[in-house]
Formats: structure tokens, C-alpha cells, sequence
């Protein structure tokens, strides 16, 4: 298939959970509190996007295969566009723009304050992520980049803090996260790489 189709069907399948929210949402089939699961639905798909771009360099370094790192780009900008989304279902429909409220809510509610903080680092790697200037920031580029680990850790911990009860999803969300973190210390990937199965050292 060629590389220009199948990054379009990458692209229409990420977009396909915002877009079946809102068909949902215009079509009042999100149930009795549509902003709690707007709000809930796109924090997860953030938090999966996120965890996806997190997930690309592990595994072309433990199977051999280089195509994923074609699609890190477009899935971590997608990261960015929930996290955008997310933001403003906060901002206008959960809050309806009370900027004194959104702003107690920051400064009060640690698990806000640290999805807000999350949300602002984001937007950097958002903005840094076009060729221009991968090539004006040099090597300092590859250093801002490394916020992606904070982010994840932000996500998680975000995550976590506003689960009252249950904590399983978090906690599988949390596990994760830390899987692809150790999957990038290098004694290990030297280990997992030497015993990958033939099948995908070609
Ligand atoms: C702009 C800053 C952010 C604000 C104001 C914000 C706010 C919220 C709120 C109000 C909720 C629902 C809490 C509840 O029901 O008690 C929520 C849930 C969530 N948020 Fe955020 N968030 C922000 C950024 C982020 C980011 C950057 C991520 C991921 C990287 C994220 C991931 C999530 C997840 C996974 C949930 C829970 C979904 C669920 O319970 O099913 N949020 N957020």
C-alpha cells in the first residue's frame, strides 16, 4: 500500500473517536450527563494517544521495524488535539467559561493543577513539531522533546488523583506508561533485543 494511503487511513482512524463523540453528542446519545462523558472520553483518548507515541520508539527498537516512527509525528499531535479538546469541554461546557472558578479549580484541585500543567507542556512539543523547527532548535529540539516522559507521568498521576474509588483502570493506565519507560533503558532493550524471535529481525 502506498506510504500516502496508509497515512491517511492512520489519520481517519485517529480522528473517528472525536468524530463519533460528537454524532453522539449531536444526537443526544450520551445519556443523562453528556459533559461528564465528553469530558471522561476525551481525557482517555488523550491519555491512549499520548501513551501510543510514547509506545513507537520501544517498539521499533525491539522488533527491528522503522515504519512506526513514521507515524510518532501524527499520533502525538493527536495527543495534543484531544488534550485541546478536552480542555475546552472543561473550559465551556463543565465550567462555561467562569474564569474565577476555572482558576480556583487550578489552584485547589491538585489532580486540575496537574492535568493544567500537563496541558502546557504539551503545547511546546504541539508547536515544535513541524521540520522548520526540528532544524532552527538543532539538538536543544530532541531536549524540549523529553517533556513527552513528564507528560505521560502528568497523565498518569492526573489520572489517578481524580479516581475516587475505583483504581483499577488507573492503575493499568499507570502500568503501561511505566512499561514503555523501561523499555527505553538500554541494558534491558540490548537483553530483549538479543532474544527477539528471527521473525522480526528482517
Ligand atoms: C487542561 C488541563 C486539564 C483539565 C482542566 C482536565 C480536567 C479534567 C476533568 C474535570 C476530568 C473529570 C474529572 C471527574 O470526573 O471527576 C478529567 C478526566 C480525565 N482527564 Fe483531564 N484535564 C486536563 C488535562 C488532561 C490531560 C493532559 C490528560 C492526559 C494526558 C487528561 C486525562 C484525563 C483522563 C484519563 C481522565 C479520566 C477519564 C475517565 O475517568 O474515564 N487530562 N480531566
Amino acid at each position: 500500500m502506498p506510504a500516502f494511503l496508509i497515512k491517511s487511513v492512520v489519520f481517519l482512524l485517529c480522528l473517528s473517536p472525536a468524530v463519533w463523540l460528537a454524532w453522539q453528542a449531536f444526537n443526544d446519545q450520551l445519556g443523562a450527563n453528556p459533559v461528564e462523558v465528553l469530558t471522561h472520553q476525551s481525557g482517555l483518548w488523550t491519555l491512549r494517544f499520548l501513551l501510543l507515541t510514547l509506545a513507537i520508539t520501544p517498539l521499533r527498537t525491539l522488533s527491528g521495524w522503522r515504519y512506526p516512527g513514521r507515524l510518532r509525528r501524527m499520533f502525538g499531535l493527536y495527543t495534543f488535539f484531544y488534550a485541546l479538546l478536552h480542555f475546552l469541554i472543561y473550559l465551556a461546557l463543565d465550567r462555561a467559561l467562569f474564569f474565577d472558578d476555572i482558576w480556583q479549580d487550578i489552584a485547589e484541585r491538585p489532580y486540575i493543577m496537574i492535568g493544567f500543567t500537563t496541558f502546557l507542556m504539551l503545547l511546546p512539543l504541539a508547536i515544535t513539531s513541524n521540520n522548520r523547527s526540528m532544524k532552527r532548535l538543532g539538538k536543544r529540539w530532541k531536549q524540549l522533546h523529553r517533556l513527552v516522559y513528564l507528560c505521560g507521568l502528568g497523565g498518569v498521576l492526573h489520572y489517578l488523583w481524580l479516581v475516587k474509588a475505583d483504581l483499577l483502570n488507573p492503575a493499568i493506565y499507570l502500568t503501561i506508561f511505566l512499561l514503555l519507560m523501561l523499555l527505553r533503558i538500554k541494558p534491558i532493550t540490548t537483553w530483549l533485543t538479543f532474544r527477539r524471535p528471527s521473525l522480526f529481525s528482517h
